[in-house]
């Protein structure tokens, strides 16, 4: 018997994002503030990965529920929940783009930060986050940008041209990142372009160590970095690849004793 392997799952299974969230905890916890979270809400973090923004929003006493398509991660979040002794915070393994098992309308807020954006066919990812969240309800959505000269979409820029082309019919997570695009999606799932509104915020990573130390992290741990330094081994490029993060890491450091990165993406609003 042969098991099918699900590429989306293997990329986020194969590193530790866990490790890279570690320095994204400040800006999950500035996101999460500016989201005006109360007890009464019924929040769905999607991709929400160990509970950068699942763990803050339960800690304002919403009931929270994140999904995340990586067992280890999902064991990681609920590892922080119990931890932290937030029984209102729970994970559990499942696919942003089918959310069998969450009935309909059963949300008041469907957060995902850079997590639904890296689900494979956007159209019914966004069709599943409207069907779960209630009307009247919220998605709130971050998406990094293409082109952006900061750096997430920078890393994944330097990366792909690294990595073999991507199967035909691939979608790129980063057409998230442009307003046309999340428009027409939202817009087949029922959603009139006039509820959905656009802002650029920033996200910061913070890494108690040198810039070049915070790509070993990348390189050892982010799943698409890691894929990208495997096919750069196989035509003896590493040292090359190598040597691109770490000049954009230096040049977009903004602390002089550690790391701090500022990165731009675009947040979206949903009115439900
Ligand atoms: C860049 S990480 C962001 C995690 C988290 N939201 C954060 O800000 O720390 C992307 C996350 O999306 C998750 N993910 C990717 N594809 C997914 C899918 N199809 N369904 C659910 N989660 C997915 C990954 O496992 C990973 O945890």
């Amino acid at each position: 018997m042969t098991t099918t392997i699900n590429p989306n799952k293997a990329l986020w299974e194969k590193g530790d994002f866990a490790r890279i969230a570690a320095t994204m905890r400040e800006s999950g916890e500035a996101l999460v503030e500016s989201l005006g979270i109360t007890p009464d809400l019924a929040i769905l973090d999607l991709g929400s990965g160990d509970g950068t923004t699942a763990v803050p929003a339960a800690r304002r006493g919403a009931s929270v529920l994140g999904v995340d398509i990586a067992g280890n991660l999902v064991a990681a979040g609920n590892a922080r929940a119990e931890s932290l002794g937030l029984t209102n915070l729970r994970f559990e393994e499942g696919d942003a783009s089918d959310l069998r098992g969450l009935d309909d309308d059963s949300f008041d807020l469907v957060v995902s930060i850079f997590g639904a954006m890296f689900a494979p066919k956007p159209f019914d990812v966004a069709k599943e986050m409207v069907r779960v969240t209630r009307a009247g309800g919220r998605i709130v959505m971050g998406n990094w940008i293409p082109n952006d000269p900061t750096l997430v979409a920078q890393i994944l820029k330097i990366s792909s041209a690294y990595t073999p082309p991507p199967p035909e019919g691939f979608v790129s997570p980063m057409t998230w990142g442009i307003d046309r695009n999340v428009i027409e999606r939202f817009g087949a799932a029922g959603v009139p372009a006039e509820k959905i509104s656009f802002v650029r915020d920033t996200f910061i990573f913070n890494f108690d160590g040198p810039p070049a130390r915070f790509v070993d992290e990348f390189r050892k741990y982010y799943g698409p970095t890691m894929n990208a330094f495997e096919a750069a081994e196989k035509n003896g490029r590493a040292a090359d690849l190598q040597k691109e993060l770490e000049a954009l890491f230096g040049s977009q450091n903004t602390s002089t004793h550690a790391t701090s990165i500022p990165a731009t993406f675009l947040r979206v609003t949903v009115a439900c």
